[in-house]
């Protein structure tokens, strides 16, 4: 007889994109529905990765890579315990994505293609008109590199759509890829019970 739980199957939605993009809004917005869908839920954000697992790390090419591999082991681990690992680190070299990708597996990459513009324009931190004046090296998209993804599962471009209108999407890819059945669909959303 099996006595085991039934196995949830776990998965990890990546969002990239520019500093001010909009990744964290979203990421913090998908959370909630995910767990009130009965998901166990973690959000690897890039400034709070930053704190605690790469405090220490600074923004060169090999620093990034380290943080960003870090993230994906982390998320790796979690991802075949069953979680729905969501993270939202700037994340702007291919290849390192392209590692956590292969060592996830269950993994869908959400690329929030905000422009720099819009981005600069926002400026949300204040770091842009910094990094514009120079004050700031390497910094991404102003003097560093973003290697945009070249087949995203989901791509979000946040003018002129709402953060709920972002999250959908991206629930409708994990509904696609099947990580999200009828069943789940079914979980009282005050709840999370069925
Ligand atoms: S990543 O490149 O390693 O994935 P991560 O998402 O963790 O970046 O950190 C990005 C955040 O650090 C930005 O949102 C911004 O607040 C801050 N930051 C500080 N310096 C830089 C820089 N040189 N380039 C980009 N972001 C920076």
């Amino acid at each position: 007889m099996n006595v085991q739980p039934p196995r949830q199957r776990g998965v990890t939605v990546w969002f990239t994109g520019l500093s001010g993009a909009g990744k964290s809004t979203l990421a913090e917005a998908l959370a909630p529905r995910l767990a009130a869908l009965g998901k166990r839920v973690e959000l690897l954000d890039g400034d709070a990765v930053r704190t605690h697992l790469s405090k220490g790390l600074g923004f060169s090419r090999e620093d990034r890579d380290t943080n960003v591999r870090r993230i994906g082991w982390v998320a790796q681990l979690l991802t075949r315990n069953g979680v729905f690992v969501i993270t939202a680190a700037i994340s702007p070299y291919r290849e390192a994505r392209d590692w956590c990708r292969d060592t996830i597996k269950d993994f869908v990459e959400v690329y929030v293609s905000t422009p720099l513009e819009v981005c600069a324009g926002r400026d949300v931190k204040g770091l842009y008109a910094r990094a514009l004046a120079g004050e700031i090296p390497h910094f991404t998209g102003v003097n560093d590199p973003y290697e945009a993804p070249t087949d995203p599962a989901v791509t979000l471009d946040t003018r002129g759509m709402t953060v709920d209108e972002g999250v959908e999407r991206v629930l409708a890819a994990l509904r696609a890829r099947g990580y999200l059945t009828g069943a789940d669909e079914s979980v009282d959303a005050s709840t999370g019970v069925k």
